[in-house]
């Protein structure tokens, strides 16, 4: 099967919130990816070193205030990234957000992504030009006693995995072989990313 009708079957599966009576039809498409692709990684979570409390506190403020710009995609908002973000990145050693700092990773992508309530991603696959994402929660608020949206992970070998990020952590998987997705956002509830997208050079 070819990894298009991959992303336009994961693309379809609508809201992970709707997705267990699609639970087969995941495994499948997770398997399938697996099968295509080789020398996976598995996913992590950890909170990246050079993201410190200051640099946290920055890319939230820069963030909110390009929130108003965004534009719709899928079921979520995007903007690139503003000045701040970008210093930020280029005085990184972008190795401490990478999965395998022996690997010559190159930034390809790094946006904003915005949920609120309502809002979700479905699951998917990124384009296989992109090697490796890394997702760095930078503000998740939420209502006391109300079930917090999870970034969703589906990987060939570990299966269904659900991260609910701090602050500051990140996740780090291979989006291109990795279906990937957000939980619809429940009641008060509202998510600010910031996320990067690397290739191997
Ligand atoms: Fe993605």
């Amino acid at each position: 099967m070819h990894l298009k009708t991959i992303l336009s079957l994961a693309a379809g599966t609508g809201p992970i919130a709707d997705q267990t009576a699609c639970e087969a039809n995941v495994q499948l498409l997770a398997t399938i990816a697996g099968t295509l692709l080789e020398d996976s990684v598995a996913p992590e979570r950890r909170r990246p070193v050079s993201i410190t409390n200051e640099i946290l506190e920055n890319l939230y403020s820069e963030a909110k205030l390009l929130r108003s710009k965004a534009h719709v995609n899928n079921h979520c908002r995007l903007h690139h990234i503003g000045p701040i973000a970008t210093a930020f990145l280029s005085n990184t050693n972008l190795k401490t957000l990478v999965s395998d700092p022996a690997q010559p990773f190159r930034l390809q992508l790094a946006t904003y992504t915005y949920y609120e309530e309502g809002d979700r991603l479905d699951l998917h696959l990124d384009d296989p030009a992109s090697s490796l994402s890394t997702v760095i929660m930078l503000r998740h608020d939420s209502l006391p006693g109300v079930p917090r949206s999870r970034l969703m992970l589906v990987a060939p070998e570990a299966g269904r995995i659900f991260y609910d990020l701090e602050n500051g952590e990140a996740a780090i998987f291979q989006g291109s072989k990795v279906l990937h997705g957000r939980e619809q956002l429940r009641a008060g509830e509202s998510v600010i990313l910031l996320v990067l997208l690397f290739k191997l050079s």
